[in-house]
């Protein structure tokens, strides 16, 4: 009820927000090899896209790098939760190296989507965005060996464009981060070009994506400004921030408390605030902290379901933690 506002400022928190399923898990991997094996353990990539997660692992003793290339024999490796592709795997399985797979199960789920339509003989468009590591992961999954293709479509007018070797062989995928609104726009201009393009049985785009964005959408109703913790390079951060701009909110991208303007909230009688799945709630506290020095009095949640999703560690990194006691 808009007439309940308080003279000062008031945040409401959207529910869910942050760490995701796939995240606890790829942070715990790393946490837990550090625990069997000690340090050093070596990351390829960012283990989620979060400055604060990484650097906290660092100082643990887990070494972050770019290739397989640059991490020494024998030494264990963890892939991150975006996944990699088929040959970097492979590169690594072939070298003397403990090589544990911290891919969220949500992403080897699109992986093995694409590595049978392949197998099939279909071709696949993926709808991502260029350049993310999960993207360069799914593309990589598609064995080009007898001739066929995957094409990566990150827009509309891309959909519209794109021309296929047998629309009567073809199947989408999509990244698990994607705006649920451009993702439906670009499956409609595909389904309305090649009728026959098969469809992935459950939804790519992932529940805690989605969650999130329907939160956000909710929230947006109500608010003045939002807020959203998360990592320019994170993409499901970035899709959060364009809901709520897309709802007519000025929404802002926020990494950390350091970050965050003044001038943003000057005006504004009720904060929204979440935090995309890679985001720590230590960074949601900071923003929360900044926020009460500019005058915010009150704090709120949104009311929603608890998210249940968890996933397993892997059974090898289980067996060896026990070893290791
Ligand atoms: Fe997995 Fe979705 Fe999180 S794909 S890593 S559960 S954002």
């Amino acid at each position: 009820h808009k007439n309940a506002r308080r003279a000062g400022m008031e945040v409401v928190l959207a529910n869910p927000r942050g760490f995701c399923a796939g995240v606890i898990r790829a942070v715990e991997i790393v946490e837990r090899a550090l625990d069997a094996y000690g340090a050093p353990v070596y990351v390829v990539h960012e283990i989620v896209h979060n400055e604060h997660v990484v650097k906290g692992l660092r100082e643990r003793g887990a070494v972050f790098v770019d290739h397989v290339a640059e991490v020494p024999d024998g030494a264990t490796m963890i892939f991150s939760a975006h996944g990699v592709a088929a040959a970097v795997s492979k590169h690594a399985q072939s070298r003397d190296l403990r090589v544990i797979d911290a891919t969220c199960p949500l992403v080897t789920k699109v992986h093995v989507e694409v590595a049978q339509h392949a197998k099939q003989g279909r071709e696949v468009v993926l709808i991502g965005h260029a350049g993310h590591p999960e993207v360069i992961g799914t593309m990589g999954q598609y064995d080009t060996a007898d001739g066929g293709a995957i094409y990566l479509v990150e827009t509309v007018e891309d959909a519209e464009k794109l021309a296929v070797c047998d629309p009567s062989r073809l199947a989408y995928v999509t990244q698990t981060t994607l705006s649920l609104d451009d993702a439906r726009q670009i499956t409609e201009v595909l389904q309305r070009r090649f009728p026959a393009i098969r469809a992935p049985r459950r939804d790519d785009i992932c529940y805690a994506t989605q969650n999130r964005q329907v939160a956000v959408r909710e929230l947006s109703r109500d608010i003045d400004v939002l807020l959203v913790i998360g990592a320019p390079n994170s993409s499901n951060s970035n899709r959060l921030r364009e809901v709520g701009e897309q709802m007519g909110v000025p929404s802002y991208l926020v990494p950390s408390a350091a970050e965050l303007d003044p001038a943003w909230v000057a005006d504004a009688a009720r904060v929204g605030v979440t935090a995309g799945a890679s985001a720590p709630a230590v960074l949601v506290k900071g923003v929360l902290e900044a926020l009460s020095r500019l005058g915010v009095e009150d704090v709120r949640e949104m009311d929603a379901e608890h998210e249940t999703v968890t996933f397993n560690l892997p059974q090898t990194l289980l067996r060896d933690l026990r070893a290791a006691e």
